[in-house]
């Protein structure tokens, strides 16, 4: 019985859904359009349910995921939208798939540029290289593995073309035209996106991982310790990036996880890794962009598996990713969620208020922020110290902080219940160079009354 009202409730729920947005066939429903004389074809086919009705969790994910994947393609569809026109989406969501489609010639083309400078040295100098190291190898043994950097980037695309449904030819033609107007993509904002895989998405990236998402997984599962299943806390990851810890907090059971990304570089990324269904198929080279800090040629060219954990494509686990700026995603969401994750986020802000609104309004009364980040502002609106920011989130916005785990060590300031430790961002672990944050952890709940109403 209640597995029918829920149906019929979800049946509802599509129909409001398409009542109000203009649906966009996918290439699966225009192939369903059979020629009239194959009708005869169908009594062949057999016709079989699944042996177990799929529960409640599983029905509402999988309309979550197609409302917002539908909600996305009605900002991108073919009709009416240029895609030459710098302010569509589709726009910008080609332009990232320029970016991976040409990432690996644009740095085997760097290469070259670097073996020029070192054929700029005397012949004294280089037969002293030449007889006592083999480092001008390098310049060939990198110029091939970029090529495999390359067929992943381009893998990154291939997936992308089918799952928002672009034709390839719109592709090839939009890059023409930029490369003709001299427009080069950004490979800076690409690498960025292939570097997280690393983070996220490999064993290699334990080492930023582990402690950070296991407090939080932590955190959460002690705050809600009456879940279920079948009433699931519904938590929100903004900025999620590569998507692990909201798929680390999904893992954890009785939580419906929402991840929000505005980036399409991150998110074109994302969506290739998450549909890889075997571990560790796929192989990169992730730490040939940047000679500094090496220490050595093998730790350099070091091949790197991914993905080291396949996550599941349906069922009360899965993650349904929203694709854009979380202050508008949600600009409707008031009081929708039960806990919202903020890691290392907060601070990519223009204006923290901005994120302070919308964090404050998604939240249900007496509902969890927990954050772990640095203070790393870009030319923001409003920069505010540690203190500063956790004065405003309780007098302005009545959130009430809670202790943090005391293995985090002495709160970081005196008069707040603020933690603190090292947590290391995108650097491969042998590296001559470390790049760590003094990583802040606090939690607060908001109050069940409002001070904005
Ligand atoms: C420093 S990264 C951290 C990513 C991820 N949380 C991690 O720890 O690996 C911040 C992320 O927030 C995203 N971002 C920035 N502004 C955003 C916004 N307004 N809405 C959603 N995501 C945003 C960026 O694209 C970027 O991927
Ligand atoms: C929020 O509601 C307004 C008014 O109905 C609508 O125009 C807007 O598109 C909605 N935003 C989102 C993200 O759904």
């Amino acid at each position: 019985m209640a597995l029918r009202n829920s149906l019929i409730r979800a049946l509802a729920a599509i129909s409001i859904i398409y009542s109000f947005s203009t649906p966009v066939l996918a290439e699966g429903e225009k192939q369903q359009v059979l020629e009239p004389g194959l009708d005869g074809t169908l009594n062949h086919i057999k016709y079989e349910a699944a042996s177990t009705p799929p529960s409640e969790a599983t029905i509402s994910r999988a309309i979550e995921r197609d409302y917002y994947k539908q909600k996305y393609m009605n900002t991108i569809t073919d009709e009416g939208v240029d895609s030459l026109d710098q302010s569509s989406k589709r726009y910008w969501l080609l332009w990232c798939m320029y970016g991976f489609e040409r990432h690996g010639i644009r740095y085997q083309n760097e290469i070259k540029k670097w073996a020029v400078r070192y054929a700029g040295i005397s012949e004294k100098h280089r037969k002293i290289v030449k007889s006592s190291s083999d480092y001008e190898k390098i310049y060939d043994t990198v110029h091939d593995l970029w090529g495999i950097n390359g067929q992943i980037a381009k893998d990154v695309v291939t997936h992308a073309l089918a799952y928002y449904s672009i034709p390839r030819d719109e592709l090839d033609r939009f890059i023409l035209v930029q490369e003709y107007n001299e427009n080069w993509d950004n490979q800076e904002r690409v690498n960025e996106a292939i570097q997280h895989v690393v983070r996220d998405w490999a064993t290699e990236g334990q080492h930023e991982r582990a402690t950070a998402m296991k407090t939080l997984t932590d955190m959460l599962t002690t705050h809600f310790p009456s879940r279920s299943v079948s009433q699931p806390a519904r938590v929100l990851v903004p900025g999620a990036g590569l998507g692990r810890l909201a798929h680390e907090i999904a893992e954890l059971g009785g939580f419906s996880v929402t991840a929000n990304e505005w980036s399409a570089y991150m998110r074109l990324a994302y969506r290739y890794v998450t549909s890889l269904r075997k571990k560790e198929s796929e192989t990169n080279h992730p730490f040939l962009d940047w000679w500094s800090y090496q220490p050595s040629r093998t730790e350099m060219t070091r091949p790197v598996l991914f993905p080291d954990s396949v996550v599941p494509s349906s069922g009360p686990q899965e993650v349904v990713m929203v694709e854009g700026d979380w202050t508008v995603e949600f600009a409707n969401d008031t009081a929708v969620y039960d806990a919202v994750v903020t890691f290392f986020f907060m601070d990519t802000a223009t204006n923290m208020l901005d994120y302070m609104d919308t964090l404050s309004r998604v939240l249900k009364p007496g509902g969890m922020w927990i954050n772990l980040g640095p203070l790393l502002y870009h030319d923001a609106a409003v920069e505010f110290s540690l203190e500063d920011w956790m004065d405003v989130a309780e007098k302005g916005y009545g959130f009430e902080f809670v202790d943090v785990p005391e293995e985090w060590g002495p709160l970081t300031l005196k008069s707040k219940k603020a933690r603190n430790r090292d947590i290391g961002y995108m650097y491969h672990k042998e590296s001559l160079r470390r790049n760590i944050y003094n990583a802040q952890l606090f939690a607060a709940v908001k109050k069940e009354t409002d001070l904005d109403e």
